[in-house]
């Protein structure tokens, strides 16, 4: 089959099995095939990239750097909705409807608010040619490549273009047979990082030692607007697609948006399936209270509903004023607040050691559960809310889980409030605490106990690291086991689970009170205890650890800012623990993808006499410290002192294999345009603004050909 025959096929089967997979749950392949046939998409357009399609599945995988985003103005404003917050109101925006419509019959749909960025993408000819954000409403930033790496985007509709993606066999609720697009159409949604997402990204920076995001919504907001759209890639984000525009007079364009929402759905897009038709506002009042608690189960935060008046037609009549349509409306659920008293305070030290501050309240009834503790995130937020012990505080529950406490009740402040004073040491193990600057955007400001070693949650944290499934698989330990093995003075660091024997676990038990119980709580109990089979399959369990990949090895040990991808680029590069340990910051900063701090934090980690005994310990264990090396061997140093950045695609070379051989020629590759800049290597499909920028700053362009002639002394 000639190549172009070949691109176009793998194109479609490549597209066709991500919509099975993303829309439709079902997998029609493995994981192994999928990304055979990826590789091979993605070396046959390396070679001939004439043939690349536009709307290529590769194109997910990100990687452009790009300086800033360019400037979209938007077809149509991006306006907001007017909020309305009771039954009254509703009822109020009905009438207005019916007024405007002069008495003609209509509709409502009704969806789902949801809370996270609004996005606008733009298709061409069924291909998904532009991605921007809100901005302003009248321009926004054209963030298209980290739009792509969304998975439930189409970077083709559904139904339209070449081969077996026409065949859409419709559904019990779709229509048949799918309408075409009109040529050029607009789609509005909402970003957003899934709840769950969200959760596992704060997981795995609490392995290394980040500071946690602050919530889904501003992570969301927070990861477009990142430059390098291959770091977009790893924070899987979705979006969900509420509102269809194109010009009223097009072939394709639809009567309704109902219509609207079921063709979106057809072509691919990914639309929540908690909309309803609503024939009138009483309804809209049922869709509201059908949805006040069920709106939880949601992979995203939500604060109230939206309706629309469906017909398109009448929507045109109603028209807009300034800022917003006269044809829908929000209805904000009421934020679930109740006020109580604030009788304490308890300091929580994490597995980082950051101290965290957690407000113990007298119980009080919230949205249908008793709530007794709220989260007050950290020292500032308590100065912010300028909250005293024994006030009376309000606590609201947002999308997450935990209530937080959201003002004082100053009117109720009487003689008894005290101050909170923040403690100096920590709670656990009375070491001064310290204190360290959050990044932006982030929580701020934490204190720390530094005493990593020897506090107690801290020492138990890494315990919980080493065993966990990415690093030494030793899950059967559990949180209980392994605080019992402390207790009982088993172990004190990771390397003396390898020492333990039979005999010294067998018939070891603790019992456990419930740690979070709150002050009137008599705590639950839980009773852990080593019987034979628990033994033998934690020895098991422990043996079988010992052929965990020399990766796994290097990120159970726990370095600060070393996760698994680091550990794994490690590895791959050192190819053993001991050229790890002897790697200089310039050295291990030659490794790819890895700056000063995570340099700085390994050659500080192994520096350490204590860190390198408990290495000596799990080497003579027997545990993996080599690894397959895989790295550019250096090859010359024509390109020493040399700056590189390149845009679009190369026939000689991946992008991989490009920055290797600059790499391995003294070369370094930068991760931006600056003046600093020596060479920007110009491929196909090249960059505009990349282009653009270069050659304001003067920045010397070359072709793939004068870069290979570089590497010729
Ligand atoms: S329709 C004229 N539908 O709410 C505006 N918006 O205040 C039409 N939003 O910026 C927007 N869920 O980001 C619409 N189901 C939904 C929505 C929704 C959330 C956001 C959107 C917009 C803001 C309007």
């Amino acid at each position: 089959m000639i190549p172009q025959e070949r691109i176009a096929e793998l194109t479609d089967l490549l597209h066709y099995y991500n919509h099975q997979y993303y829309q439709n749950s079902t997998s029609e392949v493995d994981d192994f095939t999928f990304d055979k046939l990826l590789t091979e998409l993605t070396e046959l357009e390396i070679q001939y990239p004439e043939y690349r399609q536009p709307d290529s599945p590769t194109a997910r995988v990100g990687g452009t750097i790009s300086k800033e985003f360019a400037t979209v103005y938007h077809r149509f404003p991006m306006l907001s909705l007017g909020n309305t917050y009771s039954e009254e109101d509703l009822i109020e925006f009905d009438k207005r409807v019916q007024k405007g419509l002069n008495g003609q019959a209509y509709e409502y749909i009704c969806e789902l608010k949801f809370d996270g960025v609004a996005l606008s993408l733009t298709y061409e000819n069924g291909v998904f040619v532009q991605g921007a954000t809100r901005g302003d409403g009248v321009r926004g930033d054209d963030i298209t490549n980290n739009i792509r790496t969304i998975r439930t985007v189409p970077l083709r509709v559904k139904g339209v273009g070449r081969g077996r993606t026409q065949n859409v066999t419709p559904g019990p609720d779709l229509q048949s047979p799918t309408p075409m697009p009109p040529a050029l159409f607009e789609v509005r949604g909402e970003g957003f990082l899934p709840l769950a997402e969200f959760e596992r990204i704060n997981k795995e920076r609490e392995d290394i030692g980040e500071p946690l995001l602050a919530n889904p919504r501003n992570a969301a907001s927070g990861t477009f607007k990142q430059q390098d759209s291959s770091a977009v890639a790893k924070r899987r984000l979705d979006c969900y697609v509420y509102s269809f525009l194109a010009d009223e007079t097009a072939p394709g364009a639809f009567q309704t948006h109902e219509e609207s929402l079921i063709a979106m759905h057809q072509w691919g897009f990914n639309v929540s399936q908690s909309w309803q038709k609503c024939v009138d506002i009483q309804a809209v009042m049922q869709y509201i209270d059908q949805w006040e608690q069920k709106r939880f189960d949601l992979p995203l935060g939500t604060d109230g509903i939206v309706i629309k008046v469906n017909r398109y037609d009448q929507q045109r009549e109603l028209g807009y004023t300034a800022k917003s349509p006269r044809w829908a409306i929000a209805y904000k659920y009421k934020a679930m607040a109740a006020s109580t008293v604030l009788k304490g305070i308890r300091y929580q030290v994490g597995r980082t050691g950051a101290v965290t501050p957690v407000a113990l309240l007298k119980p009080v009834l919230l949205a249908g559960t008793t709530v007794k503790r709220a989260s007050l995130h950290n020292a500032n937020e308590i100065e912010r809310l300028g909250v005293m012990l024994h006030d009376t505080v309000f606590v609201e529950k947002g999308g997450e889980i935990i209530p937080k406490i959201t003002g004082v009740d100053l009117t109720k402040r009487t003689d008894k409030s005290e101050p909170i004073v923040y403690p100096t040491t920590c709670p656990v193990c009375d070491t001064p605490l310290i204190r360290r600057e959050g990044e932006r955007g982030v929580a701020q400001a934490n204190f720390y106990c530094p005493n990593e070693r020897g506090c107690p949650p801290q020492r138990q944290a890494r315990f919980e690291h080493f065993i966990q499934r990415r690093a030494m698989n030793i899950e059967s330990l559990g949180e209980g086991k392994i605080e019992l093995l402390i207790d009982r003075g088993l172990v004190e660091t990771p390397a003396d689970l390898y020492k333990l024997t039979y005999d010294d676990l067998l018939g070891i038990e603790k019992v456990f009170l419930d740690r979070n119980a709150g002050p009137e709580e008599t705590g639950k109990k839980r009773i852990v205890s080593f019987r034979e089979k628990t033994v033998e399959n934690i020895l098991t369990a422990i043996e079988k650890s010992k052929a965990q990949s020399f990766a796994n090895v290097l990120f159970a040990l726990g370095i600060r800012y070393v996760g698994n991808t680091t550990a794994e680029k490690l590895a791959d590069y050192f190819g053993s623990m001991d050229a790890v340990m002897a790697a200089s910051q310039e050295a291990l900063l030659a490794v790819p993808d890895t700056g000063p701090r995570i340099a700085e934090s390994v050659v500080e980690w192994f520096a350490d006499d204590y860190n390198r005994a408990i290495v000596e310990q799990l080497r003579d264990a027997g545990l993996q410290f080599f690894g397959e090396k895989k790295v550019v061997e250096r090859e010359g140093d024509t390109l020493e002192g040399k700056t590189f950045l390149y845009t679009g695609t190369f026939a000689n070379f991946t992008r991989e294999e490009l920055e290797n051989r600059i790499e391995a020629n003294g070369g370094r590759v930068l991760s931006g345009i600056s003046k600093k800049l020596n060479y920007l290597i110009v491929g196909e499909n090249a960059g505009p603004s990349k282009v653009e920028k270069a050659r304001k700053l003067n920045v010397p362009l070359i072709g793939e050909d004068e870069f290979m002639a570089m590497l010729v002394v």
